[in-house]
């Protein structure tokens, strides 16, 4: 263990240099996590049941991969050689065994630590212990790890991040980082080689448009962590992802709220972390979660994240997103209480997106345009479109070249 903690400290103060593997996020990552309905209550048969669910419900074939659990799963002391040990009365065989059940149907696994002493639930955080962690994730064979960052005042965070992703690449099995510092250190400026995907606010709550007060820090509705993220679309793409944080469809919004919420992550080419008890939602949550053309959107080859082109009257907002092969994706918004009535010549409406360097302007050439929900051709950019949105909802579309 001496020598553990020697090369960690050979590495904080000499290698601030991150390599990260190469190409493990192409698109954003999906996949579920634990933490948005089960917090620290988790255990093997809660994960046994839900990678069962992930293959036979289709989700896992519709592209989440990923099983994570957050918080939680540790003991409270490391073991005397300084080792993680999960929370035997939780995982009582093991976190191997565990690993290898969910990699025998199909799907990835991952962990979550803390950049800091302690994790925000008070388990052993990695600080000190960055390679040994490492190791012993490796040895386990997680493919994910999700790293906070309570617990870390005097700690740089650039720093820190570096160091837990020269761990992994030193101990050497791909594992997918997901840094989760909050946006406090503009990780968009610093961690493109650090790991595949950083969140850029503060935590989601499961609400349209609130910000629900924790005491000393607040959580945020959907529309509020959207509006934060926007700014940022100039720094996402492959292999390092912008992250608006998990999903809460079907987590008590209503059906419509879950339908934009989802869109709109899928216009931020976000990660697609389902949150909720997949072995007890609903048909409409799956339905929403397994879209396979809003999907599509969100993985676009081309990882281009969409940004708001326009705010119309009304609270209605205009997004669009560069696809592959010079389509696009346009969600029209309906932030308001009401339905609204959309008007919208197309040849009014010419995009120029200065940052990824594609035009949409339909006086130039004439777009097939679906409605991606329903699934419908509804004519072409030649005509003006005449449509209507239900309060909260979405209508998006795609605009074929
Ligand atoms: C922080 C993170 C959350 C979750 C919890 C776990 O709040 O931002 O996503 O991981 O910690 O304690």
């Amino acid at each position: 263990m001496k020598r553990i903690v020697f090369i960690s400290f050979l590495f904080i103060n000499f290698n601030l240099q991150a390599q990260k593997f190469a190409n493990l996020a192409p698109t954003p990552p999906m996949g579920w996590n634990s933490w948005n309905t089960f917090t620290i209550n988790i255990n093997e048969q809660l994960v046994k049941e839900t990678a069962d669910k992930m293959v036979s419900s289709g989700m896992r074939d519709a592209g989440y991969k990923y099983l994570v659990l957050d918080d939680g799963w540790m003991s409270k002391q490391r073991d005397a050689e300084g080792f993680l040990v999960p929370d035997p009365k939780k995982f009582p065989h093991g976190m191997k065994a565990l690993v290898n059940y969910v990699h025998s149907k199909g799907l990835k696994f991952g962990l979550y630590n803390c950049a800091g002493t302690q994790t925000c639930a008070g388990y052993p955080g990695t600080r000190g212990y960055e390679y040994q962690d490492a190791l012993r994730y490796a040895q386990w064979g997680i493919d994910y790890l999700k790293f906070d960052w309570c617990n870390s005042t005097g700690i740089n965070a650039e720093e820190a991040y570096t160091t837990m992703s020269n761990a992994l690449k030193l101990a050497g099995r791909p594992i997918v980082f997901s840094l989760c510092e909050w946006g406090d250190n503009k990780p968009w400026l610093w961690a493109k080689n650090v790991g595949e995907l950083w969140r850029t606010t503060g935590d989601i709550f499961g609400c349209w448009d609130c910000a629900e007060n924790k005491g000393t820090w607040y959580a945020w509705g959907a529309m509020q962590i959207m509006d934060k993220q926007e700014s940022l679309y100039p720094y996402g793409g492959p292999n390092h992802w912008n992250d608006p944080d998990m999903l809460e469809v079907g987590n008590g919004m209503s059906e419509a709220e879950d339908r934009s919420h989802f869109s709109m992550w899928c216009m931020m080419a976000a990660p697609l972390i389902a949150g909720n008890d997949i072995r007890k939602m609903s048909i409409q949550t799956l339905d929403i979660l397994t879209n396979k053309d809003v999907i599509a959107i969100d993985q676009d080859a081309l990882g281009m994240q969409g940004y708001r082109y326009k705010k119309m009257a009304d609270s209605l907002e205009v997004w669009v997103k560069p696809l592959i092969n010079n389509s696009w994706a346009i969600a029209f918004l309906n932030r308001s209480h009401k339905e609204l009535s959309i008007h919208y010549n197309w040849e009014n409406e010419i995009v120029n997106d200065t940052v990824h360097h594609r035009i949409l302007d339909a006086t130039i050439h004439n777009y097939a345009i679906s409605n991606v929900w329903s699934n419908k051709a509804i004519g072409s950019t030649e005509e003006i479109m005449i449509s209507k949105v239900a309060p909260h909802d979405v209508l998006l579309l795609r605009l074929k070249y």
